[in-house]
């Protein structure tokens, strides 16, 4: 088969890396792709970005491709899926409607009340005095979220009233503000990815991501700072208990509207006292959760998301996971998650062990063939090894030997997971 991977971060590059493995995958082609994904697979250019579902379209029609694999939320929420449904493609990625899940906390948290689904306490609010009442109802810290897609940076948790309150304020001053209040969830966070077709839903391993910017949980949110699977402190029925009392219902439930969810479920957790709650939902593969996910899938990935895509998970064979354990460490640009740095010269990638590879996310040549930084998270690079603690060396040592002037990353990715006892 041949795929079009639509994207041209970290998760994408993985996703071609892993399509490539598939032995039924005879090619891949990426659109708009980066240099990274360049050097593995034929790059097509989008003039008009990743949501001109015409350009898409054509591309898929030019290459003749058999699936189409939309990688990032933005082409999703923008109904891209459809409009290639309607040209006759298999895509991986939901409707522009069943998207929602992401594309709308406030949806989001409407299917999960009718699903019955876990989850934290909510106001959907569209005045400060609305905010304000429903933070006094569920006390400190305060969770304050910007209803629309916010890249993983809508969102602030703090104990300061004011901090809260002028969160919201920023965002109930977009037109058609409205941010979601909700009440705080204690518990270690995990990434769990289901793959859907609509009725049947099949897991992946989870994984925890770094979302903070630096050590320790400090500093502001990001899209995701690193991440590590397999999880040794997790209960052991985990996957078990999200995939009946979470991802099943939800599925359920889209398909009761009429708009069944087809494509990636990404169910963000908290894993409280009480039992796993849902943080948040989003449509698509997280990054860079997904490159550690992927390292450790032993199962044909091109044979699973076509599936998904046609509606066949149920004929799937269970699948198959490597015992090695993987760390994603992300090398971001200074500035970032601020106004990233940009244009600086990046070296040492190529110089990478037998245990660890470096994905291109935010990189660029420029016109001597230079690597560059083009984006806030720059490179990320994944290590492989028999627990955690070797997963982490490989990762961390491949890190050391990337330069890139002023980048910053997080030291202490897996750290805690590594030690023998249960972490938070
Ligand atoms: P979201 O964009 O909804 O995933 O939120 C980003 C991050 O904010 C999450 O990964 C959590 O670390 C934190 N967060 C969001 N909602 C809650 C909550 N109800 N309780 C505690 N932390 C939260
Ligand atoms: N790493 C979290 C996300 O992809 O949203």
């Amino acid at each position: 088969m041949k795929v079009l991977v639509i994207g041209s971060g970290g998760r994408e590059h993985a996703l071609v890396r892993h399509l490539l493995r598939d032995p039924q995958v005879e090619a891949v082609i990426a659109a708009p792709g980066n240099p990274g994904i360049a050097s593995v697979a034929r790059c097509e250019p989008l003039p008009g970005g990743v949501t001109d579902g015409a350009a898409i379209a054509d591309l898929a029609a030019r290459h003749t491709v058999d699936l189409v694999v939309l990688g990032p939320e933005a082409p999703l929420v923008a109904g891209v899926a459809d409009l290639l449904r309607e040209r006759g493609y298999a895509v991986f990625g939901p409707s522009g409607a069943a998207a929602q899940l992401e594309g709308s906390k406030a949806f989001a948290k409407d299917v999960m009340t009718a699903a019955g689904v876990p989850t934290a306490q909510a106001r959907v609010c569209a005045t400060l005095p609305e905010v304000a009442a429903a933070m006094a109802e569920f006390g400190a810290p305060h969770v304050i979220k910007d209803d629309g897609l916010a890249a993983g940076k809508g969102v602030v948790v703090t104990d300061s009233s004011e901090a809260a309150l002028a969160h919201a304020s920023t965002c109930l001053d977009k037109p058609g503000g409205r941010v979601v209040v909700e009440g705080y969830l204690d518990g270690p966070e995990v990434s769990l990815f289901c793959v859907c077709d609509g009725t049947t839903v099949l897991p992946l391993a989870p994984a925890q991501d770094f979302k903070r910017v630096f050590d320790g949980d400090e500093g502001p949110n990001t899209g995701g700072m690193g991440a590590y699977s397999p999880l040794p402190w997790a209960p052991a029925d985990l996957v078990n208990e999200v995939v009946q009392t979470v991802a099943r219902p939800t599925v359920a439930e889209m398909a009761r509207r009429g708009t069944p969810f087809s494509g990636l479920l990404f169910i963000g957790l908290a894993v409280t006292a009480g039992g796993p709650r849902v943080i948040e939902f989003n449509v698509r593969f997280g990054d860079p959760e997904t490159l550690v996910v992927l390292e450790r899938l032993a199962s044909p990935l091109g044979g699973l998301l076509h599936a998904a895509a046609t509606g066949d998970l149920a004929d799937i064979p269970p699948l198959e996971w490597s015992p090695q354990a993987a760390v994603v460490v992300v090398i971001a640009a200074e500035g970032y998650p601020g106004t990233p740095r940009t244009g600086d010269v990046i070296t040492g990638v190529e110089e990478i062990s037998e245990s660890a590879v470096v994905l291109h996310a935010g990189t660029a040549r420029n016109e001597a063939g230079d690597l560059i930084s083009a984006g806030g998270r720059v490179v990320s690079v994944v290590g492989r090894g028999a627990d955690l603690d070797q997963a982490r060396q490989a990762a961390y040592g491949a890190v050391s030997r990337v330069a890139l002037a002023g980048s910053h990353h997080r030291t202490d990715i897996a750290a805690a997971a590594c030690e023998p006892v249960v972490q938070g």
